[in-house]
């Protein structure tokens, strides 16, 4: 009896123990189960609006929202914006007027033949810009700027021109862009081994005044003036007798050694003599000016002339200039082919600007021209495909009029990216004038993380705007900026902070060339660099270039023979090509690099 009445007792006693262990079990998941829902209403709300209480730490509270994909703030674009303002949908809306010769569907289905890629907004949205529209871009070094530059060239529709201080921008589209035309390269200093395709003499075609003009105001323009008082005027005197030295030397058939000898000789005689005796007497007469001109007023003068003209003391530099034939570039085919040209220099010294910086700033400037020129003549007025200028380290190495430019390229077919280290670069070059035009006319402005300029971290927030933020403990509400200086400098790695005209600001994820699909698929293949001709830089100066006239430099000038160095290290050995033996691609032009492909 007592085992029986034991074992119920057990049983009851085990029964009772372990139906209250369920209710509390039961009760405790309960509670678990409330206070999950209650934490992921709060995420989810807090993931969906950003809510208009001031965060305590307003830049963690914006890189933790940036990187998880999430709209960083009121103020902000919202996803619609994203979609109905960068989207495929609103480049389509916009793209009739820039790319005309294009069916409806093919500028839907391909916004990268009218639109570029500036980046992915809360990584799901692809913000497209128009082609039409410049950019500016600023960020310290190491910010990804060229990477992202190169990210729009490899995409880019039309003809580009590149130029960088290296040859990174060659090496990251060069094999692709030589699928779409012929890559040129222009690299007088060699920099990173890749040799120029060809060689540019900017005196010919001088014998035509308006050319002669064109080509003068750049060289003269693109001269530094830094410290020098009322810049634009010694740049506009320097012009003006340049553009008679290069008219007289184009008409004694001579090339840039001529005029180097002129202007350093001091002597005006001489070309004076040459425009006399072909009927350019008003020439002649304005360059016989500087001879009357007070000597400070002469020096200067000649100063800046002599600056312009400085790269043809080094001969490896000189010999860039002067083209065998066969040698040269066709800038109208060029752009016809939807060629690619890279221009690499680098600044030696303390000037801060590369030697041969007023050189290519008159190629830049021809190109344009030539480009408009082409424009002007298709329906709508501008060039189709358009040209892109992607002017990476612009203020070193290719100093042109960039403000003047912009203000009407973009109707043109020509679109220009500017690409600096900050606002104080800019007015540097150009003046705080020039610094503010090509802030206003440069539709799409991008500042990548790093930038401790205060002045141009001010300017990103002031133009970010501000909203209203309740601060902690208060009821009402005041306003503050939508990105502080401190939110734009600590901006996470590989974002952007993006403003483009009258649209909210939008921080986005900015594509680098190095992980695009082609161009690794490329480099799997290896083909992400183009195999270019190079000139042989052995070649020398043919006799019939020297005119019957004695070079007033003597054979100093004449470039000495420069070791053809090895074949580049940016690609494998050439494969079999279509050459005529002579370095040209059959054309009568150097540097095609359809290299079979
Ligand atoms: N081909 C590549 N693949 C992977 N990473 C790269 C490649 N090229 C550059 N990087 C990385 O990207 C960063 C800088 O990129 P990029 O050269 O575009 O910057 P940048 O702003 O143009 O710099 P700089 O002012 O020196 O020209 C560096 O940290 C570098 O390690
Ligand atoms: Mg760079």
């Amino acid at each position: 009896m007592i085992p029986v009445v034991t074992a119920i007792v057990a049983t009851a006693f085990a029964v009772h123990y372990v139906l209250a262990f369920w209710a509390v079990g039961q009760l405790a998941s309960a509670a678990a189960g409330v206070i999950t829902a209650v934490l992921a209403v709060r995420v989810a709300w807090w993931f969906a609006f950003p809510g208009r209480g001031l965060p305590r730490n307003r830049v963690r509270a914006m890189r933790i929202r940036v990187r998880l994909g999430l709209r960083p703030g009121p103020g902000h674009a919202t996803g619609f914006e994203c979609w109905w303002r960068w989207g495929r949908f609103a480049a389509f809306r916009r793209s009739r007027r820039a790319r005309r010769s294009l069916p409806a569907c093919r500028r839907y289905w391909r916004p990268s033949e009218h639109s570029f890629l500036v980046g992915w907004a809360y990584r799901t949205h692809r913000q497209l810009a128009p082609s039409e529209e410049h950019a500016v871009v600023m960020a310290p070094p190491r910010a990804r700027k060229t990477g992202w530059v190169a990210k729009v060239i490899l995409h880019w529709p039309g003809p580009v021109v590149a130029t960088s201080t290296k040859c990174d921008l060659f090496a990251l589209t060069s094999g692709i862009r030589s699928v779409l035309g012929p890559v040129h390269v222009f690299n007088p200093q060699r920099i990173g081994g890749v040799l120029s395709t060809f060689r540019w003499n900017p005196i010919r075609g001088c014998e035509v005044v308006p050319v002669a003009i064109r080509r003068a105001d750049a060289f003269a323009h693109a001269v530094s003036q830094k410290g020098v008082e009322d810049a634009t005027f010694w740049a506009g005197k320097a012009s003006d007798y340049l553009r008679a030295y290069f008219h007289a030397a184009a008409l004694a058939g001579g090339d840039m050694r001529l005029v180097t000898g002129w202007v350093l000789s001091h002597d005006t005689a001489g070309a004076e003599e040459v425009l006399h005796r072909h009927g350019s007497d008003e020439w002649a007469a304005q360059l016989a000016q500087l001879r009357g001109q007070a000597a400070k007023t002469a020096e200067t003068i000649r100063m800046t002339m002599s600056r312009a003209l400085a790269f043809m003391g080094d001969p490896v530099l000189a010999a860039s200039v002067l083209p065998s034939e066969g040698q040269g570039l066709d800038i109208g085919e060029f752009l016809a082919a939807n060629g690619t040209l890279y221009l690499v220099a680098e600044a030696v010294g303390g000037g801060g600007e590369a030697p041969v910086a007023p050189l290519f700033a008159c190629m830049a400037a021809e190109i344009r021209y030539t480009a408009a020129l082409a424009g002007s003549v298709q329906p709508g007025g501008r060039l189709d495909p358009p040209l892109l200028m992607g002017l990476d380290e612009a203020t070193q190495i290719c100093p042109c009029p960039i403000p003047s430019w912009l203000a009407d390229s973009g109707g043109k077919g020509i679109t220009i990216i500017t690409v600096c280290h900050g606002e104080a670069q800019l007015a540097d070059r150009w003046g705080d004038h020039g610094k503010q035009t090509i802030l206003d006319t440069s539709g799409v402005k991008i500042w990548l993380p790093g930038i401790t300029a205060t002045a141009t971290l001010e300017a990103a927030s002031k133009l970010t705007g501000d909203t209203a933020y309740t601060e902690h403990g208060q009821e009402h509400s005041t306003r503050h900026p939508i990105m502080t200086d401190a939110m734009v400098r600590q901006l996470p790695n590989g974002y952007a902070l993006v403003i483009r005209g009258g649209l909210s600001p939008v921080i986005m994820r900015i594509p680098v060339a190095w992980w695009d699909l082609r161009y690794l698929l490329a480099r799997v293949r290896g083909r992400a660099v183009a195999e270019v001709h190079a000139v042989d830089a052995t070649i020398p100066v043919p006799d019939a270039m020297v005119p019957a006239e004695p070079w007033p430099l003597g054979d100093g000038f004449r470039p000495a023979p420069v070791s053809p160095g090895t074949p580049h290290p940016w690609n494998k050995a050439p494969a079999a090509r279509r050459t005529n033996g002579n370095g040209n691609d059959g054309n009568g032009h150097a540097g095609g690099a359809r290299d079979g492909r």
